[in-house]
């Protein structure tokens, strides 16, 4: 399976985007993007006006991770603003049927997110409206956190599920991803890894995603 690697912003120096995207965008496969709200999630980020700026610069794929308590509400802006995909918090639209409607319809990919707290379960019936399954490795709010192994049951289980039943979903890990511990996530069955300090915290950002690839690919 290939593996694809998916820098998250919120680590990146925020006073030259532009330049943090460039110095990526060759050897990475999409762009991580976490807006929170200061309200599901104890952090304020960034939001439509900066991703609409960015689009500008790049043609990566905008993997957008919405953490606020109603992630319905702009989607038209965010179409707006050029985004690929927005995945959704489970915790945030129990029954995310009528959202993943509308975002399909809108035309762009629907993920669905878990919590590491949440079980699989809830989220099971819901993976066939799916083009991405986010399990969160560390509490979302803030980059920099330590990845939570805990997690890697529900990796499996999500990837059980999407191949017993035939599904397309992609799988993604999101936090705490490190070159070292990539492997693991991707032997649990995640195809998409996230990181934010691994990469844009890296002194060499390049080295950093080649160390990753070369971990989950050898
Ligand atoms: C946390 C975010 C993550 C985070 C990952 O709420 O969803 O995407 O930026 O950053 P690292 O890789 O530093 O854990
Ligand atoms: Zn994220």
């Amino acid at each position: 399976m290939s593996i694809k690697i998916a820098p998250s912003l919120l680590a990146a120096d925020f006073g030259r985007l532009e330049s943090e995207i460039k110095r990526v965008e060759k050897h990475v496969d999409w762009l991580h993007l976490d807006v929170m709200d200061g309200h599901f999630v104890p952090n304020i980020s960034f939001g439509i006006p900066v991703i609409e700026s960015i689009r500008g610069v790049t043609d990566l794929y905008f993997d957008c991770h919405v953490m606020t308590t109603n992630p319905d509400t702009y989607l038209e802006e965010f179409v707006r603003a050029g985004v690929n995909l927005l995945s959704m918090h489970i915790e945030t639209i129990p029954d995310p049927t009528g959202p993943a409607g509308r975002v399909k319809e809108a035309g762009l990919d629907f993920g669905l997110v878990i919590n590491p707290i949440t079980p699989f379960e809830g989220m099971a019936p819901f993976v066939e409206l799916c083009d991405l399954v986010v399990v969160m490795s560390v509490e979302p709010g803030f980059g920099g956190q330590s990845f939570m192994p805990e997690v890697l049951p529900k990796v499996e289980a999500a990837r059980e599920w999407v191949e017993n039943r035939g599904l397309t979903a992609d799988i993604q890990v999101d936090g705490g991803i490190t070159p070292e511990n990539a492997r693991l996530v991707t032997e649990a069955g995640a195809n998409v890894l996230v990181a934010g300090s691994a990469i844009f915290g890296a002194e060499d950002p390049t080295s950093a995603i080649e160390k990753m690839r070369r971990a989950v690919e050898s």
